[in-house]
């Protein structure tokens, strides 16, 4: 049974008199201990996706339609009170700047501990203090963060001070959102590879979000690859990364963003985003797609099974060779 099923996921913003349409007919279906890469380019509605389906975007600027059943409960459809317990304790977020929501005048073990109470209120002094200490050390900091203030911490510090975080009740989930993006490409590696170790430890199912599709293809077992707020190729990272069908994923692995930041543009694939605001009638690519034909560009191809688990949206599956050489 999956633990998280993403049915039909659409999310858009309001913006003005303007929609933005965000994330469109999302399906993605996660199995307990899976490690699902959510990649694409910069803009292409991987966060709304995330913090849409976890609740974390405001009533007030955006709609989200479809269904996130989560451990057999529709995410969208519980209630603030229900979504409160499960946040954190079941599902966990880390962004890419999560220390920011940290206070900088309090000590790092401090705040941790004053969470840790938000959710376990009966638990005693000695109880927290050991958990905080305990998690420091399951992510590699040394015993004297707990009385740092989170200025005195590396780049690096402060994203383990936030998984750290992320694992304090054992959730089930953990979702990462371009978590190691800002760091040195050596303390990116070494926490992905620490990501991996804790997965193993404490049985964890992980989405990770990133624009590198290295960072997938190094820490995953199942990709989404996203763009212009559409999932068009999903299935296993052995088969995906290895004979990508979609011409977009053929463009996205021979552009390889390098560690150091997002790239604009793609080597592969010449051209910008469209404008999401603009729902197209064809496929989202078919601005930039070197196969597109007329079909491609009036009519929306939806998610073909070419695989085990493995869908593709495109017109012109049959006739796309492999890497589009
Ligand atoms: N608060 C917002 N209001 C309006 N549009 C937004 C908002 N946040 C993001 N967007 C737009 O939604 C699209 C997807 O953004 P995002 O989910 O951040 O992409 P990614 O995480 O893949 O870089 C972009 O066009 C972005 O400009
Ligand atoms: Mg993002």
């Amino acid at each position: 049974m999956s633990l998280l099923d993403i049915k039909h996921v659409d999310i858009t913003y309001h913006v003005g008199k303007k929609d933005v349409y965000a994330v469109q007919d999302a399906n993605m279906s996660i199995e307990p201990q899976d490690a699902l890469g959510i990649v694409g380019e910069s803009g292409s509605g991987k966060s709304t996706l995330a913090m849409g389906m976890l609740r974390l975007l405001s009533e007030r600027i955006c709609t989200i339609d479809g269904e996130v059943i989560f451990d057999g409960k529709d995410l969208l459809k519980l209630s603030d009170e229900e979504l409160r317990k499960i946040r954190w304790t079941e599902i966990s977020v880390v962004f890419q700047k999560s220390m920011n929501a940290l206070s900088p005048v309090h000590r790092v073990g401090k705040q941790m501990e004053d969470v840790y109470r938000i959710h376990r209120p009966n638990a005693s002094k000695e109880e927290i203090r050991s958990r905080v200490i305990e998690m420091l050390k399951v992510v590699n900091l040394p015993s004297r963060v707990y009385t740092s203030f989170p200025h005195e911490l590396s780049g690096g510090m402060m994203q383990r001070v936030s998984i750290a975080l992320s694992l304090l009740f054992n959730p089930k989930l953990l979702v990462l959102d371009e978590a190691t993006t800002a760091l040195d490409v050596v303390t990116q590696g070494q926490i992905l590879k620490e990501i991996m170790a804790l997965q193993e430890q404490f049985r964890l199912t992980r989405v990770m979000i990133t624009h590198d599709v290295s960072v997938v293809a190094s820490t995953c077992n199942k990709i989404a690859v996203m763009y212009a707020g559409r999932m068009l190729e999903t299935g296993y990272v052995k088969d995906v990364l290895v004979h990508p069908k979609h011409p977009y994923t053929q463009g996205l692995l021979k552009s390889f963003p390098s560690f150091n930041g997002e790239k604009e543009e793609l080597r592969g694939i010449p051209g910008a985003l469209p404008d999401l605001s603009v729902k197209p009638t064809g496929c989202v690519f078919a601005p930039r797609c070197p196969y597109a034909t007329e079909q491609c560009r009036t009519s929306l191809p939806t998610l073909q099974t070419v695989g085990n688990q493995w869908q593709a949206a495109c017109h012109q599956l049959g006739g796309v060779s492999n890497g589009g050489n």
